[in-house]
């Protein structure tokens, strides 16, 4: 397949950001980047819920609620849905989410999480980006389940969160933006090393179920370099 051309993300400073989704990973994603990027917009289909889940997480006073729409002000968009329904806000959304970066979350996993809902010679991510032509789509938090998000340490270290896009720039920036919180952020290359990593969490999950640990469980590479680790 064909890369499109997508313009580098060339703005450096003072990124909005917004969350699609309240979900597991939407809330989990709030709570953790509130503290560190004020104004945080947080978009759902139904912004009236948002102002009590800002205050049950804690950080009422530095979250936006905010619909589809108005979340759409932000730098950089964090879309925590289904990759269906990311794929579904990417083509209503295409044109107002170019020059903008978009991080993508999703795991193509079947209903009943035993596969995989595309071909191994593609990922989410991939698919995303081929939607957004004029965006920088970073995948992220791919193999952070909802509950490591909630508490990323374990006694081998804080869990890794790998970073991918083929925008250099864009990768960059999102790695910034998540380098205060408390997982080792690793750059892990172009888009299509999620090819792997989403199927990584399967394997993941299939691995703490066998032994009973499902789902705080997570991936730390060793012996990694340490340049983004805290
Ligand atoms: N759960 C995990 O441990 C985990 C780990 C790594 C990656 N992920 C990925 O993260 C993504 C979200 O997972 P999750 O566990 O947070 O799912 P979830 O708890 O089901 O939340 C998904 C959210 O998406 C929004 N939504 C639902 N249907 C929608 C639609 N038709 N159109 C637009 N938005 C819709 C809803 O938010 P509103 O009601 O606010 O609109 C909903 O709360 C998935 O792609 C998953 O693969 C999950």
């Amino acid at each position: 397949m064909s890369q499109p051309q997508r313009p580098p993300f060339t703005r450096s400073t003072d990124r909005r950001i917004a969350i699609i989704g309240s979900g597991r990973m939407g809330r989990g994603l709030v709570r953790q980047l509130a503290p560190y990027h004020q104004g945080l917009l947080w978009g759902s289909r139904d912004p009236q819920r948002l102002t009590a889940a800002a205050a049950e997480l804690g950080v009422a006073g530095s979250v936006e609620p905010a619909d589809h729409d108005q979340a759409l002000r932000a730098d950089v968009v964090i879309l925590a849905l289904w990759h269906r329904d990311a794929v579904t806000f990417a083509d209503r959304y295409a044109d107002a989410l170019a020059g903008r970066i978009v991080v993508d979350i999703a795991n193509p996993f079947t209903d009943d999480f035993e596969d995989f809902t595309l071909p191994e010679t593609t990922s989410a991510a991939e698919e995303l980006a081929r939607r957004l032509p004029g965006a920088s789509v970073v995948g992220a938090f791919k193999n952070t389940f909802w509950v490591v998000l909630d508490d990323p340490d374990f006694p081998e270290g804080p869990s890794d969160v790998l970073v991918t896009g083929d925008d250099p720039a864009a990768r960059r920036a999102v790695i910034e933006l998540l380098t205060p919180l408390p997982f080792r952020v690793l750059d892990a290359g172009r888009l299509a090393n999620n090819r792997t990593i989403e199927r990584m969490t399967l394997l993941g999950r299939e691995l703490a179920v066998r032994h009973g640990h499902y789902p705080r469980i997570s991936w730390r590479l060793l012996g990694a370099a340490d340049e983004q680790s805290r």
